[in-house]
C-alpha cells in the first residue's frame, strides 16, 4: 500500500519515519505535503527511502497515493477530506475535531460511503473505544470526558487548579479546538457527542495530560484514567497519540485484529 501524509509536524514524521524503518508490513511512503515545505525537506533528509514532494495539495492529489494521513490541523479536515475520499482514498484523520462541526462530519460520512472507502479515527490520546463502541450498542445513561493539563498546555496562569470548561462537546469544540480530538473520538465511539459533558481542568500540580473517560449504561460502567507523556517534538501531543494512529496502520496490514 502506498501511503501519503499530510502534515510533517510531531505525528506526521514519526508515521513517516515507522513507515520508512519497515514496520508497517505491506506500507511504503511514497508522497508528503505540509504547507510548511522546510518541515517536509527537514523529514526528507531523515529518510532512508525518499518520498515524492507535493508543493500543493493539488500536486499531493495527482501522486500515486493508495492510503492518506491527516496529521496536520482540523483546517486541512476542511480543505482536503473531501477530494482525497471522492477519489476513493481510504483516510486516517488525526484532527478528529473538525468532525464536532456536524455538516462536515454529516458530508465526510456519506462521501466515504458513496465511494466505498473509509475514514480511519484512531483512539488517539485515550484507550477504550473497543468498550465504548460495544456499550453503545444498547443505553448510555451518562458520558463524562475529564481532562487535566498544566496552565501553560492551556494557556492560562493559576497557582492552584481551576476548572477551565465545564460544558457539553458541541460548546467544548466551541471554546477549546485545540483539546478536542479526544472528546469527538469519544463520542463518535460511544454515540454520545450529544450526551457527552467535558471538563477542562488546568493544574499547575501535573505535568502530563491527564483523560479519565467515564461511561454508564445499561451493560455497566466504564472508567479508564490515562497520564500520557507529552510528544518530545510537540509538547501539546499526547505520545500516545502517535503510537495510536500507528496501531490503527498497523491494525490494516494484519491478518489477526484484536480488540474490537
Ligand atoms: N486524535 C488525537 O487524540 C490527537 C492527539 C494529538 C494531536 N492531534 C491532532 O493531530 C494533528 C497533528 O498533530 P501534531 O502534534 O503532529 O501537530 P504539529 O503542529 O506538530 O504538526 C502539524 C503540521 O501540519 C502542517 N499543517 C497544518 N495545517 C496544514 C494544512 N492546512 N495543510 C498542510 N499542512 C498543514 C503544519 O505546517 C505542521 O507541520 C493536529 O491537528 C492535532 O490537533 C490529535
Amino acid at each position: 500500500m502506498r501511503a501519503g501524509i499530510i502534515g510533517c509536524g510531531a505525528i506526521g514524521s514519526f508515521l513517516a519515519r515507522e513507515i520508512d524503518r519497515g514496520n508497517v508490513a505491506h506500507m511504503k511512503l511514497v508522497a508528503l505535503f505540509d504547507i510548511d515545505l522546510n518541515k517536509v525537506y527537514k523529514l526528507v533528509e531523515s529518510l532512508e527511502h525518499k518520498p515524492q514532494i507535493a508543493d500543493s495539495f493539488e500536486k499531493f492529489l495527482k501522486l500515486p497515493v493508495d492510503f492518506v494521513i491527516e496529521a496536520a490541523s482540523q483546517q486541512a479536515v476542511f480543505q482536503y477530506a473531501e477530494k482525497i475520499l471522492k477519489q476513493k482514498k481510504p483516510l486516517l484523520l488525526m484532527s478528529a475535531g473538525a468532525l464536532a462541526d456536524d455538516r462536515l462530519r454529516e458530508k465526510l460520512f456519506r462521501v466515504a460511503r458513496e465511494n466505498n472507502t473509509k475514514i480511519y479515527i484512531p483512539s488517539g490520546a485515550i484507550a477504550g473505544l473497543d468498550g465504548l463502541k460495544a456499550m453503545s450498542n444498547v443505553r448510555l445513561h451518562r458520558a463524562r470526558l475529564t481532562t487535566r493539563k498544566s496552565p501553560s498546555a492551556l494557556g492560562v496562569k493559576t497557582e492552584k487548579p481551576v476548572v477551565v470548561f465545564s460544558g457539553n462537546a458541541h460548546e467544548a469544540a466551541k471554546r477549546y479546538p485545540q483539546n478536542i480530538n479526544v472528546a469527538i473520538a469519544f463520542g463518535l465511539a460511544a454515540h454520545a457527542i450529544d450526551i457527552l459533558q467535558v471538563e477542562i481542568v488546568a493544574d499547575p500540580g501535573v505535568s502530563r495530560n491527564i483523560h479519565t473517560i467515564e461511561v454508564e449504561g445499561e451493560a455497566g460502567k466504564l472508567e479508564i484514567t490515562l497520564e500520557n507523556f507529552p510528544f518530545p517534538d510537540n509538547p501539546k501531543t499526547s505520545f500516545l497519540a502517535a503510537l495510536s494512529a500507528l496501531q490503527v496502520l498497523k491494525n490494516i496490514a494484519s491478518n489477526v485484529v484484536i480488540g474490537g
